[in-house]
């Protein structure tokens, strides 16, 4: 088996365009040694993100890629599989990144590719369902609880096979915006935590 088709280390390519919070928390348990991982590279599409900024700070490899740096989709795809293997990445994280992947990154690293998605999928998950959105949604059916899904990355939003869940409460005096910042707080925590139970091998991917 060659050094790239190797899981273990666990060695981190992310792709991040937003805030960075969840990227930021992994990034610390990493450096903190909490988590037995290797940030490797961090890929944006968004050059004033958060995420690609906490990259930087923490001395981890970033690159802008998006439809303006690589206007073709086929071409970006292939720069994007290109940047993991130079950077040895065994594990593809999606922690806040809203673009679909091109085929080629989702074939070769196929089965390692995680997102996290603040709500209970399969429901509340899909095209359209981010950021506010989902948690107005969760608000709108009235549902008693919400929570935070790990799942693999695929062709269509948010289908991937579920690796873990969680559950959050939902409060009767909860609006969207106490909702969000409940359930990022959690993500925060359970991504490191589902991280962990893969490197320990007790979550097999
Ligand atoms: C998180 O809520 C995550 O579940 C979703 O996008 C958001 C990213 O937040 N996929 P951040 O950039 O990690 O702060």
């Amino acid at each position: 088996m060659s050094d790239a088709e190797r899981l273990f280390p666990l060695r981190l390519g992310f792709f991040a365009s937003h805030e960075g919070s969840n990227l930021q928390a992994i990034l610390d348990a990493c450096r903190n040694g909490t988590l037995p991982a290797e940030p490797r590279v961090v890929i944006g599409n968004n050059s004033n993100s958060g995420a690609l900024k906490r990259a930087e700070a923490a001395g981890v490899p970033s690159f802008h890629v998006s439809g303006r740096t690589h206007p073709d989709d086929a071409e970006r795809d292939a720069f994007q599989l290109d940047l993991l293997r130079r950077h040895g990445v065994s594990l593809v994280i999606l922690a806040g990144f809203m673009k679909k992947l091109g085929p080629k990154v989702l074939s070769a690293y196929s089965g390692r590719i995680l997102n996290i998605h603040p709500a209970l999928l399969p429901k509340f998950g899909g095209p359209g369902m981010y950021g506010k959105r989902v948690h107005r949604a969760v608000l709108a059916a009235g549902e008693k609880e919400t929570g935070v899904t790990v799942h693999l990355v695929t062709a269509e939003y948010d289908a991937g096979p579920i690796v873990a869940q969680c559950r959050v409460p939902v409060g009767p005096g909860d609006t969207v915006e106490t909702m969000q910042k409940r359930v990022l707080r959690k993500e925060h925590e359970f991504f490191v935590e589902t991280l962990r139970k893969i490197a320990a091998g007790k979550i097999v991917l």
